[in-house]
């Protein structure tokens, strides 16, 4: 293993478990909630539902075919498939993509580390102040990237797949005590109605962006992560189940996460748009009144930095499979060189918090700031973007019933029955309603 720089997953649930890791993270307690926040609420909830299992599962269960036949990482499979030279591009753009969302990424998951030390060391800063001090920013963003490299520069197995074993079922059950204490607070009702009761006048092609790009942020689609780890698994699995189980057990984190967050929001009376800094400003409010707040606090912290790492291990593994397999560098100088860079890119946004003014104010796309410009680019943007050529690669190039030849292994009849669907929405669905919300979002509809 040391040698190619390549392992395999020790077992079925080990592999799901780490593709759980990935898709478990700051996108289902950070942005989801915020992303809600922002496109009002409940009716949102059900696009995004939608776009999770009609669009990206089908996707999702694309990418692992693809990865668990070629066994490479997301350039070297559209190069091993494909008879053209452009269909590497997708790859190329998963590469890229990769060290563009790791480099915010990283930086918010050094905000969890930050409140870890601050649960400990008790601090006068508020949130603002916090992430405005260039010291703390830096600091934190570049301990989280060394911590996500020497996780990596483990190797496949003895490093992802130990993380993941007892976090979920920790996270769950915190998540569950956080849901019924929050649902006691005095004016919790708003939050219940603004999260669940839908108002479809607030639907527009700008929510049905971000519902589709937060789908693929949340599920790690659209950029070849797993593709990377579909090329871990073993003949023996069956892709279709563990590509569902995975998609059931990160829209289940994401919708509790949204339980806990919208009533103790209105509880304490904030503003659901307010952005990245919602949860940040939202839960350490309710621990200050809660019986044995710091705990709870430092608890719910410690397992959001655990489940940030499982998700920037995986994101950091795509351009350093790339690097080792297409390069043939070896997996440290791969994970060392990227890590590095992938420093270098993300000093903007973590600067953009109010320390540096021009990248604080700086705004495209409607997105103010410079971390929310990148989470806009390469999440609601560049994964779609990948998702659609993913789908029609599948779909059309490699083709359906070659695909159909690795994922029917070990399946029942009935599940191939169901699958025969999986067909029409790699090949007609999924692409076209990609194209669409991206069409109508840049004409404005
Ligand atoms: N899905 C992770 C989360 O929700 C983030 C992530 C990890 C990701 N790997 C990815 C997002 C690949 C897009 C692509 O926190």
């Amino acid at each position: 293993m040391e040698q190619t720089g390549r392992g395999i997953w020790g077992s079925r649930l080990g592999f799901i478990l780490a593709a759980a890791g990935s898709a478990i993270g700051l996108g289902n307690i950070w942005r989801y909630p915020y992303i809600t926040g922002q496109n009002g609420g409940a009716a949102f909830v059900l696009l995004y539902v939608g776009c999770v299992f009609l669009i990206a599962l089908p996707v999702l269960i694309a990418e692992l075919s693809l990865g668990r036949r070629t066994t490479l990482d997301p350039v070297g499979a559209f190069k091993a498939l494909s008879p053209s030279k452009k269909w590497p591009m997708v790859g190329y753009l998963g590469v890229i993509t990769g060290i563009g969302i790791l480099s915010f990424y990283a930086v918010v998951a050094g905000w969890t580390l930050g409140y870890i030390v601050r649960t400990i060391i008790p601090s006068t800063e508020d949130f603002a102040q916090f992430v405005a001090n260039p010291f703390e920013e830096i600091g934190y963003f570049a301990a989280f990237l060394l911590l996500t490299m020497f996780v990596v520069l483990g190797g496949v197995e003895k490093g992802i797949e130990r993380w993941s074993k007892f976090l979920m079922p920790a996270l769950f059950v915190l998540l569950g005590a956080l849901i019924i204490y929050n649902l006691t607070l005095p004016g919790a009702g708003a939050g219940i109605e603004f999260y669940l009761k839908p108002d479809f006048s607030k639907i527009t092609a700008s929510t049905a962006l971000a519902a589709l790009g937060q789908a693929f942020f949340s599920l790690s689609l659209g950029m070849g992560t797993m593709i990377t780890y579909g090329s871990y698994i073993s003949k023996k699995e069956n892709i279709p189940i563990s590509g569902a189980s995975v998609a059931i057990a990160d829209t289940t984190i994401a919708f509790l996460a949204g339980l806990m967050i919208f009533p103790a929001l209105f509880s304490v009376g904030m503003e659901p748009t307010q952005g990245p800094a919602l949860v940040f400003n939202v839960l350490p409010a309710v621990f200050a009144q809660m019986p044995a707040g710091n705990v709870i606090s430092l608890a719910f912290f410690i397992l959001l930095a655990i489940a940030a790492l499982t998700s920037t291990v995986s994101l950091l593994e795509v351009p350093v499979a790339y690097m080792v397999d297409q390069k043939k560098w070896s997996r440290k100088k791969a994970t060392v060189v990227v890590t590095a860079a992938t420093f270098l890119i993300g000093l903007p946004s973590a600067l953009s918090q109010g320390t540096v003014e021009w990248f604080s104010n700086l705004t495209v796309f409607g997105q103010q700031g410079v971390l929310s410009i990148m989470s806009f680019v390469f999440s609601d943007l560049s994964l779609p973007i990948g998702g659609f050529f993913i789908s029609l690669f599948v779909g059309w190039v490699w083709g359906v019933d070659k695909a159909y030849q690795e994922l029917l292994l070990n399946t029942s009849p009935m599940m191939a029955k169901i699958l025969s669907l999986w067909g029409i929405f790699v090949r007609y669905i999924c692409p076209l309603v990609i194209l669409l919300i991206l069409v109508s979002k840049i004409l404005g509809i």
